[in-house]
């Protein structure tokens, strides 16, 4: 067959980029389940250890399944380069332990994911790296934060589970003026649906275990950004480890086929359930990004194509009534995971955020009856359903 040399849509190129085929002339890429490659010759093995001649090694350092993912997640980024790894938390603690060091001052907005909270205050200030959090209602202030020592800036939009939104855009010019590294967790949205790099970011890190993976099967993450950047981490990544198996880098690759029809599906179905329980009597807020009353709104239909798939509701009655409304759910899951086919509840306030006391679950917006929902691809007229009646028995 002739190559092409056009430049491919992305959608195309989701389903198309591809591990050149091997002896077998097989149409779907195999799983590469093999720790190390053989060399041809000593001189061949020399020059590869060197960085002389392009080629796998081991599979900690590369793969042809992680190349295929991380290929096909660069180019939908607008990304040069980047590496894949075992969890979205190890893509966070990769890219900054491998840009950071001792001394450094990094700026976080307040409202990120608990265990990136966790990394910020609680081991890097073990290692000598200080960090300020900012306040979503202070986010066209980042600049009173900066110090001299500043390297980093590092943020989610929409955050996780309050939805706030951040503007990409003033955020991306400030880093640049200031020379300060903007990190972005691009977990929520997925670049269906918003390109950080469009607007600056140097870095973008994600949890394939959500929207990427789409499924619930498998953990899993990867670190986009500049060459000169992915240098540096993909030294550090080398030789402390976090690399993502052939296995799961090979389900990611495949669900990213189907990435972009998903993600359409998702958000259409949430903003339906946004706007179906607006109002309820028995809900005292619905949370939704492409919602006009949510705060964010313009902002988020600036810079993001459609919603997402997460609606966040504030059940009436506090967090009792929160928790009996996820007792009495029989067809949403109730699990700790998002971004699934399969719609699902959670209860932050009494799980992922347990450990914050009320005032620093106050800060970041999370109120005790605050219910997330990680829309699904079912029929919403079942979801709808269940909902209800889960929110009658739970009076
Ligand atoms: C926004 C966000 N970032 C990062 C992570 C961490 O990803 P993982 O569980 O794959 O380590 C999560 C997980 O829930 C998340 O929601």
């Amino acid at each position: 067959m002739k190559e092409s040399k056009k430049k491919l849509h992305e959608e195309t190129l989701s389903v198309r980029e591809q591990t050149p085929r091997g002896a077998e002339r097989e149409h779907s890429t195999p799983i590469f389940m093999t720790s190390s490659f053989v060399f041809e010759s000593a001189e061949q093995a020399r020059a590869m250890f060197a960085e002389e001649l392009p080629g796998n090694i081991y599979t900690r350092f590369s793969n042809p399944n992680t190349d295929e993912f991380v290929r096909k997640m660069a180019a939908l980024e607008h990304l040069e380069d980047g590496f894949a790894t075992a969890s979205g938390m190890s893509a966070i603690f990769t890219s900054m332990a491998a840009l950071l060091k001792s001394g450094d001052h990094v700026v976080c907005a307040r409202s990120v994911f608990g265990s990136t909270h966790q990394i910020l205050t609680q081991i890097f200030p073990r290692w000598g790296i200080d960090f300020t959090y900012v306040d979503i209602a202070d986010q066209y202030n980042w600049q009173k934060a900066f110090k001299p020592n500043t390297k980093m800036l590092f943020l989610e939009t929409p955050s996780n589970p309050a939805l706030d939104i951040i503007d990409l855009e003033y955020v991306g010019k400030i880093c640049k003026q200031a020379n300060v590294l903007l990190n972005v967790d691009n977990c929520f949205c997925t670049p269906v649906l918003q390109k950080p790099a469009d607007f600056g970011a140097d870095i973008v890190i994600h949890s394939a275990t959500k929207y990427i993976d789409g499924q619930g099967r498998a953990l899993g993450g990867v670190i986009l950004a500049r060459k000169d950047l992915m240098k540096e981490i993909r030294f550090f990544a080398r030789h402390t480890g976090p690399a993502l198996s052939p296995f799961n880098a090979w389900l990611f690759s495949k669900s990213l086929e189907t990435l972009e029809i998903r993600m359409q599906r998702h958000s259409e179905n949430a903003l339906r359930i946004a706007e179906k329980l607006q109002g309820h009597a028995e809900i005292e807020k619905v949370i939704y990004p492409f919602l006009p009353d949510h705060p964010g709104y313009a902002l988020a239909k600036r810079q993001m194509s459609a919603g997402g798939g997460i609606v966040t509701i504030i059940v009436k009655g506090g967090i009792d009534r929160g928790r009996r409304f996820l007792d009495n759910l029989e067809m949403l899951s109730h699990t700790a995971n998002l971004g699934d086919t399969r719609t699902i509840a959670t209860h932050p306030a009494s799980t992922t955020h347990s450990k914050l006391t009320d005032a620093e679950r106050a800060a970041v917006g999370i109120l005790p009856g605050m219910v997330r929902i990680s829309v699904g691809i079912e029929n919403m007229d079942d979801v709808l359903a269940d909902i209800e009646q889960a929110l009658k028995a739970s009076v």
